[in-house]
């Protein structure tokens, strides 16, 4: 997606509409567009109204899990007599996954909207971005947008002249991957280290400073405002497939493929379609090889399991993996996927908060499995223990990064085993020898 932004005729641009358009980013720019009418809509109907909307809507988050939004939110009980808090997860550090910086850096008033929505419909008074460590230009946009809507009356006090009260804080984290699981967000935003917590308690119960909270990510709440705008029966009609997977998503694109970038697909579109048509397929004398569809957390597809994908949480699932934050990552057949499943452990090694053994010790000892595996002086028994290491990973700690570590190795290892082996007999990298030849 270059800038300004050309939708493909597949494209669904809502969420995308305006990127690359400055003057969306103010105030003015963003009334506009229509923007702050669903805000005041929604303060002037009952925070369960608006909850009833957004279930009806089948929205569901889009930060990973795919949870429901609106059976989210009704999870936080009004009259408890209790504080109530939003988070609005906007730290993004999934590899391959560069989506809701885009949100944040070009609609800006977008996820304020949606998040004065969210906080009014939990019964907040008060929401926290917590934004990426490493997002200086989303950060700048970000606070400057806030700003203009304080210097408006949209936050404050008296939201919009409704009497309801909505502060937005926007708060930077130190860039961890680890503070984008929803509890150690919250250890992060108290001022504690950024360690996920045993749940339950569920942050409806007991989230940011005890008391009960909601955590959505920056996607599902930008969509919201476009909810009450059109209505649920909108927002359910965009969908191609599954009718447990509705609207448009926004999928980050990277890896070896002719067009990289964000494209904003309905639920349910041809992963098929999307690689070749939207994305441009494979580069000039390249063929596709693997795809990893929704950030490197998900397992690895071939591009037989891709080509026969529908693009929405079921569709993923029927082929073997997940929709993930829809960060989609393209290998063509001059990658090592030996390399790459070492590297992306590497990373999860390296941002383990280290609390649970099987994670701090299971990220590291598959790292050095693989990495010496890469460099020619692996053995057939590597393959038992790096499985016999990803069950122990998976399912059995507090979070579910080292889960995240296991899913493309196991994949990997089912469906690029000859890879694997041609390093193991052969002693060495056969990329770097093709490479070197
Ligand atoms: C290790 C780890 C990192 C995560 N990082 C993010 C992230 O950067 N952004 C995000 O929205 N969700 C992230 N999540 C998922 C959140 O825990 C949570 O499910 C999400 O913010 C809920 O929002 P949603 O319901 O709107 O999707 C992460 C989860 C884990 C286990």
């Amino acid at each position: 997606m270059g800038y300004p932004h050309k939708p493909h005729p597949k494209e669904t641009p809502i969420l995308s509409k305006y990127f690359g358009e400055p003057q969306a980013r103010t105030l003015d720019g963003w009334k506009e567009r229509g923007g702050y009418r669903a805000l005041q809509q929604a303060l002037g109907m009952t925070p369960v109204d608006i909850v009833n909307v957004v279930k009806e809507s089948g929205l569901r988050g889009r930060g990973g899990a795919g949870f429901p939004t609106g059976s989210k939110w009704s999870f936080m009980k009004p009259g408890d007599g209790k504080a109530h808090y939003l988070c609005v997860n906007a730290d993004e550090s999934e590899p391959g996954t560069f989506k809701d910086r885009e949100i944040m850096r070009w609609t800006p008033h977008a996820l304020i909207e949606g998040t004065a929505i969210a906080a009014y419909a939990i019964g907040a008074e008060v929401a926290y971005i917590y934004i990426r460590g490493e997002f200086t230009e989303p950060l700048r946009v970000m606070e400057a947008a806030v700003k203009e809507a304080y210097a408006a009356g949209i936050l404050g006090n008296n939201a919009m002249g409704s009497g309801h009260r909505v502060d937005v804080h926007v708060h930077r984290g130190a860039g961890a991957y680890i503070c984008g699981e929803e509890t150690a967000l919250m250890n992060s935003l108290e001022g504690r280290r950024g360690n996920p917590r045993i749940k339950p308690p569920f942050p409806a119960v007991a989230g940011l400073f005890g008391l009960p909270t909601t955590i959505n990510n920056v996607e599902t709440l930008a969509a919201v405002p476009h909810i009450l705008n059109n209505g649920a029966a909108w927002y359910k009609a965009m969908c191609l497939s599954n009718p447990k997977s509705t609207g448009s998503k926004l999928f980050s694109v990277c890896g070896n493929v002719t067009r990289p970038g964000n494209y904003e697909v309905t639920m349910g579109f041809p992963f098929k379609d999307f690689l070749y048509d939207l994305c441009g397929g494979p580069l000039p004398g390249r063929k596709f090889k693997a795809v990893i569809p929704g950030g490197s957390s998900v397992p690895i597809q071939t591009m037989d399991e891709a080509e026969s994908t529908l693009m929405d949480y079921e569709g993923f699932v029927a082929k073997g993996t997940m929709l993930g934050s829809g960060g989609v990552i393209i290998f063509d057949d001059s990658q090592c996927m030996v390399k790459h499943i070492a590297r992306f452990a590497r990373f999860y090694a390296h941002e383990s908060c280290a609390q649970c053994t099987q994670c701090r010790e299971g990220t590291a000892w598959t790292t050095k499995i693989l990495e010496r595996i890469e460099a020619g002086g692996g053995t057939m028994q590597d393959f038992d223990t790096l499985l016999e290491l990803a069950d122990n990973m998976t399912g059995k700690t507090i979070c579910v990064l080292s889960d995240s570590c296991a899913a493309p190795v196991v994949s990997g290892i089912q469906k690029f085993k000859h890879e694997f082996e041609a390093h193991i007999t052969g002693k060495r990298c056969p990329f770097r020898a093709t490479a070197a030849a």
